[in-house]
C-alpha cells in the first residue's frame, strides 16, 4: 500500500535516515514516519528488500545499500543525503542482531559480529550525522535498545546480546547532555519481545506460552507499539524529552 501523509502531519517535510529499515520494527517505523509526512531513507545491507520496501512505500520513500559497520559506507550515505536535500533532521539507530542462549554458548566470532553490528553500527552512524546535526543546529536521534539492557539478557538467556543493549542506554544518557546543547534530541525505545525475523525461529509454542505469563498486558508488543512511540519521539509533541529510554513492554519490566 502506497503511504500518502496529511496536509498537517506531525513528520512533514522531516528527513529521515532509518538503519535495517527492510524488514522488521525498522520497516514499521519507515511505514509510520511516512504516513506522517516524513521523507524516509531506508538504509539495509539487504538492498534488493530495501528497494522492495520502499518501493511498497511510494515516493516519499528510497532505499539506501548500507553496512553500518562500514564507516565509509555511512559517511557515503551521508554525503548522498545532504547532496539530494541538503539537511538531515531525524536518525533511528535500529539495526541489529540478536544472539541468544546460555552465556558460555558464544562464540568469538559470534560477540565479535554482535559489537559489530550493535554498537559499533550505531558509533557509525551517531559519528556521521552528529556533525551534520550541529550544523544544522537540530537534530532528533532514536535509539532501539531492548528490555534486555535492564534484564541482563531476556527471556531466553541472551546477557551478551542484553550487554550491547545496556551499552545504548549508556550511550544516549551520555549523548543527550553533549548533544542537547547543540539542539540535538536523543531518546531510546526498549521494546519487549516483538514477533519479528529476528526471533521467529526460537519461538516454539512452548516458549511463547511461558514468555507471555511476564507480561501484565498478556500480549507481545507489536511492530507498530514500537513505531507509535518512535513518531511521538521524533515530533515536536516530545520537544522537552531527551536522554530517555522508553519501554515499549506491556508491563514486562515491573514483573
Ligand atoms: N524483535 C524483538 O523482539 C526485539 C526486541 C527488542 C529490541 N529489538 C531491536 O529492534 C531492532 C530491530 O530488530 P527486528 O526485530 O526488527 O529485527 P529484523 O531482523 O527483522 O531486522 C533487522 C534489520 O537490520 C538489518 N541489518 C542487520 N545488520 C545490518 C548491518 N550491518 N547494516 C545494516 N543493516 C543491517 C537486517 O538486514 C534487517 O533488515 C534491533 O536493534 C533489535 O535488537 C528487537
Amino acid at each position: 500500500m502506497q503511504h500518502t501523509p496529511s496536509g498537517n502531519a506531525i513528520l512533514l517535510g522531516k528527513i529521515a535516515l532509518i538503519t535495517g529499515a527492510s524488514s522488521g520494527i525498522g520497516l514499521q517505523i519507515a511505514r509510520q514516519f511516512v504516513d506522517h509526512g516524513s521523507f524516509v531513507y531506508l538504509a539495509d545491507i539487504d538492498f534488493p528488500k530495501a528497494q522492495e520496501k520502499a518501493q511498497e512505500i511510494g515516493a516519499n520513500a528510497v532505499a539506501v545499500h548500507m553496512d553500518i559497520c562500514d564507516s565509509t559506507q555511512v559517511r557515503a550515505t551521508l554525503d548522498e543525503i545532504m547532496r539530494q536535500k541538503g539537511a538531515i533532521d531525524i536518525l533511528v539507530n535500529n539495526a541489529g542482531v540478536l544472539a541468544q542462549g546460555p552465556f558460555d554458548l558464544l562464540s568469538e566470532r559470534e560477540w565479535d559480529k554482535l559489537i559489530a553490528v550493535n554498537l559499533t553500527g550505531a558509533f557509525n552512524c551517531i559519528q556521521a550525522v552528529a556533525p551534520i546535526m550541529i550544523k544544522q543546529n537540530h537534530g532528533n536521534m532514536i535509539n532501539i535498545a531492548s528490555v534486555s539492557a535492564f534484564k541482563g539478557g531476556g527471556s531466553m538467556g541472551n546477557v551478551w546480546y542484553g550487554a550491547t543493549k545496556a551499552a545504548i542506554v549508556a550511550m544516549t544518557k551520555g549523548l543527550s547532555r553533549e548533544l542537547g546543547p547543540q539542539g540535538i534530541r536523543i531518546n531510546a525505545i526498549a521494546p519487549s519481545l516483538v514477533e519479528t525475523n529476528m526471533i521467529k525461529d526460537a519461538l516454539t509454542p512452548r516458549i511463547k506460552k511461558q514468555i507471555l505469563m511476564q507480561f501484565p498486558l498478556g500480549r507481545f508488543a507489536t511492530k507498530m507499539d514500537v513505531a507509535d512511540l518512535a513518531v511521538f519521539l521524533a515530533s515536536g509533541l516530545s520537544s522537552f524529552i531527551t536522554g530517555q529510554i522508553i519501554a515499549v513492554d506491556g508491563g514486562y519490566l515491573n514483573v
